[in-house]
């Protein structure tokens, strides 16, 4: 009698655990330097520049060339590329007075030319 109970007490509690289980698995996260998968404008460029060159090259932050525009930064990024490659120490380091992007961020800008340069 008393295993019964303990049973109609378990079983729901269980159950409720592996619903729990599949609805907070969280989905894989895409790595844009995977050979399969397109570095685009939107996914990938924008929210990188956004975090690297805040505020001078965002709408607001005085430079004219800003990085929320596709088309400028599509037609710069041979120079942006250039820029975010100089030693610290030349004057025309970017992103000025901050610290070099990382290895994988000049990867990813590079994997947009090599991807076609696609806005979305
Ligand atoms: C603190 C402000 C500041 C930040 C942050 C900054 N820049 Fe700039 N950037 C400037 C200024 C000022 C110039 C113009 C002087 C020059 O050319 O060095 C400039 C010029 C440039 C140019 C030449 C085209 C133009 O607009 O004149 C490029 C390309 C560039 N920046 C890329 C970047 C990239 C990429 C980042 C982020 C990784 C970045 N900058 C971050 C201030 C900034």
């Amino acid at each position: 009698m008393k295993k019964k109970y303990l049973l109609l007490f378990f079983v729901p509690i269980v159950f409720a655990c592996q619903t729990n289980d599949i609805i907070i698995d969280p989905p894989a996260p895409e790595n844009p330097l995977d050979k399969n998968v397109i570095v685009t404008f939107d996914k990938n460029i924008k929210p990188l520049l956004k975090i690297t060159c805040s505020p001078c090259h965002f709408p607001g932050g005085g430079r004219a060339n800003t990085w929320d525009n596709y088309s400028k930064t599509k037609n710069l990024i041979t120079g942006i590329i250039e820029r975010v490659e100089k030693d610290p120490a030349n004057n025309a380091f970017m992103p000025k007075g901050g610290s070099p992007l990382t290895t994988n961020q000049v990867a990813i800008l590079k994997k947009w030319i090599d991807d076609g340069l696609l806005e979305k």
